[in-house]
């Protein structure tokens, strides 16, 4: 088994990645290096794992010893510094949002298809016994048709959260908590539900002194015909994640945890005496997936070593950015918009409030 060398650019939630993943899985993993331009956040982490420190992320790139480049700095640079890291080769974890257009997620699959390395995006809520359990139902076709399902995310942002300046904006948030908060819940949403076919979307900003919206709902029909509700507010004196789906055979309710909705036990709730057999056996048979970070890097791990491809994939973060992209043109028009997008549609390269954001 081979242990793959890790730089980690960016301090914030990478010191999450370096602590539940890096550090959490010796055999699998080595830390090598670790990269910020904020003299504080690369002293503490230089301290904390007694790794070399580095503001260059070029220098990083040009070193032969390091496998992984781990991604985690604002979005906007997400683009050019996923690009530059495939180009020199290196397999490339990147957090969400990957991108900010289907056009810079295209140009990132092409820069991947030229490359030895491979490219993960991180979708680490997918990672919980609760939401893996769901996923192998479905895959099992236990589940029957799916019906309609909601999904909600309540968090709490205070001021100072978002006086970073890069956050709030749409040049370099690149969206708002549809973008940056609820983009996980919606994730996991469509990858057991299914492909998104129409999107409705409303957005406002009521609470923060911010650009992008603080508050969102959008009304969802799937290509399978089922329907779906989403909301979210990232000013809300309770914090809570709920994800409830219904499917023909069974309803799957999520736990409320905000920061680990994929967590297990989810409630299940199943009539029929024969079908609830079955799932038990099934359930009985299913692997730890790990949580969060952890069970994300561990399954990335695997597909390097046996060949597979990355456990999130490219085409799981643009199924993300194409609904994006429909909820905020949606919203800007008042009008419901169907996916997949023709090829020539402008929204392929950016939703609108970018430009206007841009241009500001
Ligand atoms: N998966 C999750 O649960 C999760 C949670 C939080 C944030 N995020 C995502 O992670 C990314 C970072 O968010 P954050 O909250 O950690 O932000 P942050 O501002 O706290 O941290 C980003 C760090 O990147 C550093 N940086 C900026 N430009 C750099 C450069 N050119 N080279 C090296 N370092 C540079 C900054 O100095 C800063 O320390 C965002 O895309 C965000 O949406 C994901």
């Amino acid at each position: 088994m081979s242990t793959y060398r890790v730089a980690t650019i960016g301090l914030g939630v990478g010191r999450g990645h370096i602590d539940e993943a890096w550090a959490a899985l010796p055999d699998q993993f080595e830390l090598a290096a670790v990269c910020d331009l904020d003299d504080t956040r690369l002293d503490a982490a230089r301290a904390a794992y007694g790794v070399e420190g580095t503001k260059d992320f070029d220098a990083l790139l040009a070193r032969d010893d390091i496998d992984i480049v781990d991604i985690c700095t604002p979005p906007a640079l997400h683009l050019p510094q996923v690009l530059a890291a495939l180009e020199a080769g290196k397999h490339v974890i990147c957090e969400k949002p990957l991108a900010g257009s289907l056009r810079d997620i295209d140009a990132m699959a092409e820069a991947e298809a030229r490359s030895p390395g491979h490219l993960m995006p991180i979708f680490q809520y997918r990672y919980g016994a609760g939401a893996m359990t769901a996923r192998a139902i479905v895959d099992a076709g236990l589940a029957g048709k799916p019906l309609a399902a909601t999904a909600e995310t309540f968090w709490f942002r205070d001021a100072d959260y978002y006086a970073i300046p890069w956050r709030g904006t749409w040049k370099t948030e690149l969206g708002g908590t549809m973008t940056t908060h609820a983009i996980h819940i919606h994730d996991m949403m469509t990858w057991l539900m299914g492909p998104v076919e129409a999107v409705f979307g409303r957005l406002t900003t009521r609470a923060h002194d911010i650009e992008t919206e603080d508050t969102a709902t959008a009304s969802l029909r799937f290509a399978s015909g089922a329907l779906g509700a989403l909301t979210a507010n990232v000013a809300s004196q309770d914090e809570y994640s709920r994800l409830f789906l219904a499917f023909e055979n069974v309803t799957f309710e999520s736990t409320r945890e905000p920061y680990a909705v994929g967590k297990g036990p989810w409630t299940m709730t199943i009539r029929d005496p024969e079908i609830r057999a079955k799932i038990g056996a099934l359930v009985a048979s299913l692997p730890d997936p790990g949580n969060r970070f952890t069970g994300q890097m561990r399954a990335f791990h695997h597909a390097l070593e046996t060949g597979a491809p990355p456990p999130v994939s490219v085409a799981d973060a643009r199924d993300a950015i194409a609904l994006l992209t429909a909820f905020y043109m949606s919203a800007e028009t008042g009008r419901e918009v169907t996916l997949p997008l023709p090829d020539a549609d402008p929204g392929r390269a950016g939703w609108p409030q970018q430009a206007r954001g841009n241009a500001a």
